[in-house]
């Protein structure tokens, strides 16, 4: 297969652990003989700096001709101190996905057996905790109509039947790749928006009869989650639930920074962590970069390429179970590997495997 990839690194750790992405990817095109194109693309604080924008148009036209986006992070603290600024990094990443139609962003919580002992529950919580969240991206509080003065201020959820069924239908087929069990998280007995979602899901429910759906408020779900992980397999929901739900999901793990996602749509799909640009770790190469290297396997499976993403997920476990880690899942008294380090790691492994 031939791929071009835009990539797009961002700010902070995201250059670094980007690197580490495109030679795990470079190493499994070569292996499975596909040929592999990137091309790079500013955007975030690093794009504001540069040009004014944070998703400049050449960035979005790039994004637009390729197969794929490799994305790593945006954010960068001289933005979130200066409540005057005009144009902040995240604005690059909500417009990115408003201009490419992203309109799912598929989030998987998954453990690691290694790590379990990392994660703030206890372990008999956790242990079979695998699941995923399906985010609804370009719609809801985002992006409806705001409005702000000294006074008053209101942000608008606005949600249309079209909106609504492409993601539940998301959900739905995920559903019917995975364990057959749908969650609809919503908040149906407050809010007209989720009465409607709530609606749609049980019009659409009766022509997915293997999948057994439910129906969970927001409040309740966010209570199970930590209480009993193991009951989810997909959950659906709205754009700002999503947001918060996947945030609490990340930490089941042990660490955000080895959780992956990807952003589905109209246009190119875009794969990028969960984590942030962790600025503070810039240049120190200490960031974990497994979340940007799963986040390479979802997109091969993406493409059906399967086979390539589980000799990414292999490789991944074999670096986990060789205590080759980063520091902050490092063992006690554990040799020190770095950013660098664990992507080599794993980029031979590729080779060798
Ligand atoms: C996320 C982030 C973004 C969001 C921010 C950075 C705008 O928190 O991808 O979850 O709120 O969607
Ligand atoms: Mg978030």
């Amino acid at each position: 297969m031939n791929l071009k990839i835009a990539v797009l690194q961002g700010d902070g750790i995201g250059p670094e652990i980007s690197a580490q992405g495109v030679d795990v990817m470079t190493a499994v095109c070569e292996k499975f003989g596909h040929k592999v194109a990137y091309e790079y693309a500013i955007c975030g604080a690093d794009a504001i700096d540069k040009v004014g924008d944070p998703f400049p148009e050449k960035t979005y036209e790039i994004c637009k001709h390729s197969d794929a986006v490799l994305f790593s992070a945006v954010g960068d603290p001289k933005f979130d101190n200066n409540p005057t600024a005009k144009v902040r990094p995240e604005q690059g990443l909500l417009t990115m996905r408003k201009k490419l139609g992203l309109y799912a962003n598929i989030r998987p919580i998954q453990t690691f057996k290694c790590l379990i002992h990392k994660s703030p529950l206890r372990s008999e919580l956790v242990e079979n905790a695998d699941f995923i969240c399906i985010r609804e991206l370009t719609g809801g509080m985002y992006f409806g109509k705001k409005y702000q003065d000294n006074d008053k201020a209101y942000d608008t959820n606005e949600y249309s039947r079209m909106e609504i069924e492409r993601i539940l239908k998301v959900g739905f087929e995920y559903a019917m790749r995975r364990r057959k069990h749908l969650t609809v998280v919503d908040k149906a007995n407050v809010l007209a928006t989720s009465r409607l979602w709530r609606q749609i899901a049980q019009e659409m429910a009766p022509q997915y009869p293997e999948v057994k759906t439910d129906y969970m408020y927001v409040d309740n779900a966010s209570m199970r989650m930590i209480t009993e992980p193991a009951f989810f397999d997909v959950m659906v929901t709205e754009n700002t639930f999503g947001d918060i739900l996947t945030d609490e999901g990340s930490c089941i793990s042990g660490s955000m920074g080895l959780l992956p996602s990807a952003s589905e749509g109209e246009s190119t799909p875009v794969f990028e962590p969960v984590h942030g640009s962790w600025p503070q770790a810039k240049g120190l190469n200490i960031a974990n970069p497994l979340a940007q290297i799963l986040s390479v396997a979802m997109l091969f499976e993406y493409f059906n390429l399967n086979e390539e993403g589980k000799l990414i997920r292999k490789a991944v476990y074999a670096s986990l179970d060789a205590n080759v880690r980063t520091p902050e899942i490092q063992v006690e008294g554990g040799e020190r590997f770095g950013t660098k380090e664990v992507g080599a790691w794993i980029v031979n492994y590729i080779k060798k495997a």
